[in-house]
């Protein structure tokens, strides 16, 4: 059997130094139909391994609630990596970060205060178990010694920035252990001497986070790591963006200058990312010191290759430094072609309060519950309440302790104001003696990911006032919005939009037709929209937004078939012109400079 270990020097595979060359690919930022694609060109680009991150959230939505199929299918995804005659690292977490939805954690584990997040905790524990018991059996078999590509599984992840509780990191290693991992275990941290001592255990094999600045930070990780290979388990060769800030790029030159003083070490390398991918549906995360900062759809990442799979400029510039160190192939990719450019006329459109009612039910209150209190942990929710200040001679206000993360206020439909978490609103004048149905559409932004305010409630966080009162008796409708069935029986019984009448109003779901003869990449032009979600074919693309920095949605050919495909905007301000752009090329936005 092969086998693969931590020798005094190096990684040791059969007996012989091996280098990782590695570089990161998230099966669930990828369509399922795209991975082999992906990893082949990984190898293209001269990598012998792919490493994943595991998202537990995802896997587990709900409690007990344990999806391993299709997009989720880690098995296959390793089984592709192993065709292709590369090895896997796997970090399953339980805490992942990764700009994802709440680090990767479920937000149902934060329901009970009891439960110790990311520390030993015997009610956490328990639950941490119940999730190895699902997907550790998966990476086991995979294992090199059984056969399979995985060679490295990380436990936690930078926890030292986090906590010092070693005894939890024990139990995590103890875990792993008992699910038969035999292959080393790492941790990463950012190099500092505290993460470093905090976040590992004595007979972990430590690496660092870093993208920069390769010799001494490696020289940091060697006092904590006194024997063996060097490695940077996270080499950011891009970065990620929020919605508000600029698109992030760093020049390739520059990006394969690092990686080259980085191999120039002999050290090992894990690229995050090699590719990116997308935060499809709702699973971005988002970040949080003092600002609200909602990661975008896009999780391009400025990688080697692009969201859609194409080879970038640190595709090229990455290839010639690995050449340096280690065989690459001679087969390349294709370069990317451009997409059909073309525009798409809505030809339904429901205003969304005519389906709001089929969307999932109204559960009434005394008072105001946040989205987990109703057990509702993505997406959207509407809070309604009925309100009487005739007579008052007022415009009564509305406070609410914090918005999480965004609301748009609607008094009998008509719309009021937006709260929003990023500019710290919390509070709205409605209409001069207000009286009827309030009703406020609440959008989960995505959960921190990052530091101290992961697992925090959305929805509306109390206290809420209405004109310095507190305000009782309330409804909240979660918004099932995984199922568009009703929305496609409205859109049936819809008369078709007045092409002389083009603007629509948010909120509304709005759908255009595609004709297409074969399936092929498209990039959905949103700066003629506002806010919202997209769909196609009833996948979900992500969210869009006018404020940028992205400008474009990604939608995969493995989404599309020939002929009709149907596109579904859930919008929720307004469209001028109710025609839907596609673009040749993906536009993630202004760049810094
Ligand atoms: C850290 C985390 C990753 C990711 C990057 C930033 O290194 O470990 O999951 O969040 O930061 O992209």
């Amino acid at each position: 059997m092969p086998d693969f270990r931590i020798g005094d020097t190096d990684f040791e595979l059969d007996g012989q130094p091996f280098r990782v060359l590695a570089g990161a690919l998230h099966y669930f930022r990828v369509h399922p139909e795209q991975w082999a694609d992906r990893i082949h060109k990984a190898k293209l680009m001269g990598l012998n391994t792919i490493e994943t991150y595991v998202p537990w959230n995802l896997h587990e939505p709900n409690p007990g609630h344990f999806d391993l199929t299709g997009r989720l299918d880690l098995e296959r995804f390793l089984q592709l990596i192993a065709d292709a005659g590369m090895y896997a690292i796997v970090r399953p977490g339980p805490y992942i970060c990764a700009e994802w939805d709440n680090g990767g954690l479920p937000a149902w584990l934060f329901r009970d205060e009891a439960v110790g997040v990311r520390r030993f905790e015997p009610l956490y524990m328990a639950e941490v178990e119940r999730y190895f018991d699902r997907v550790l059996p998966i990476v086991e078999r995979a294992q090199i010694t059984n056969g399979g590509p995985v060679i490295l599984v990380q436990i936690e992840n930078e926890y030292g920035a986090y906590g010092d509780d070693k005894q939890y990191l024990e139990a995590l290693v103890a875990l792993n252990r008992a699910h038969g991992i035999t292959v080393p275990l790492t941790t990463i941290d950012q190099p500092t001497d505290e993460m470093l001592a905090n976040g590992s255990l004595p007979g972990l094999h430590k690496t660092g986070s870093f993208g920069s600045r390769a010799i001494e930070r490696l020289a940091t990780l060697r006092r904590h790591q006194p024997t063996g290979p060097l490695m940077c388990a996270e080499f950011w060769n891009g970065w990620f963006d929020f919605w508000g800030s600029h698109h992030h790029t760093t020049p390739a030159a520059e990006a394969a200058r690092e990686l080259d003083e980085l191999l120039a070490t002999g050290a090992s390398v894990n690229l995050y990312m090699f590719h990116g991918g997308t935060n499809f549906g709702f699973t971005n995360g988002a970040n949080d010191k003092g600002v609200y900062q909602p990661t975008v759809t896009s999780y391009d990442y400025d990688a080697p290759l692009d969201e859609a799979g194409n080879p970038g400029p640190k595709f090229w510039a990455f290839r010639d430094v690995i050449a340096k160190y280690a065989p690459v192939p001679d087969e390349v990719p294709d370069a990317a072609t451009p997409a059909p450019a073309f525009r798409a006329p809505a030809d339904a459109v429901v205003p969304f309060w005519q389906v709001a009612s089929a969307l999932g039910e109204s559960i009434p209150h005394r008072s105001i519950p946040t989205f987990d209190q109703v057990e509702h942990y993505t997406g959207f929710g509407v809070y309604c309440t009925e309100i009487d200040f005739r007579g008052t001679g007022r415009a009564p206000v509305l406070s609410i302790g914090e918005v999480r993360d965004r609301a748009l206020v609607y008094l009998n439909r008509q719309p009021v104001g937006v709260l929003s978490r990023d500019n710290h609103d919390r509070a709205i004048g409605l209409p001069f003696e207000a009286l009827g149905t309030l009703e406020i559409l609440v959008e989960d932004q995505g959960r921190v990911n990052y530091g101290h305010r992961i697992g925090e409630d959305k929805g509306l966080i109390g206290p809420v006032t209405i004109d310095g009162h507190a305000h009782e008796r309330w409804e909240l409708q979660p918004l099932g919005l995984d199922d568009l069935s009703p929305v496609s029986e409205a859109f049936a019984r819809s008369a078709a939009p007045d092409p002389e009448a083009s603007a629509i109003a948010g909120p509304a779901f709005v759908r255009a037709t595609v004709e297409l003869d074969a399936p092929t990449d498209l990039f959905l032009d949103t700066t003629t929209l506002g806010k919202g979600v997209a769909w196609v074919n009833g996948f979900n693309l992500g969210r869009y937004w006018r404020r940028g920095p992205q400008n474009t949605l990604y939608v995969p050919a493995s989404t599309l078939k020939p002929g009709a495909n149907e596109i579904v905007l859930f919008e929720l301000h307004a469209i001028p012109d109710a025609t839907l752009t596609f673009v040749s090329a993906a536009d993630l936005g202004h760049t810094e400079f």
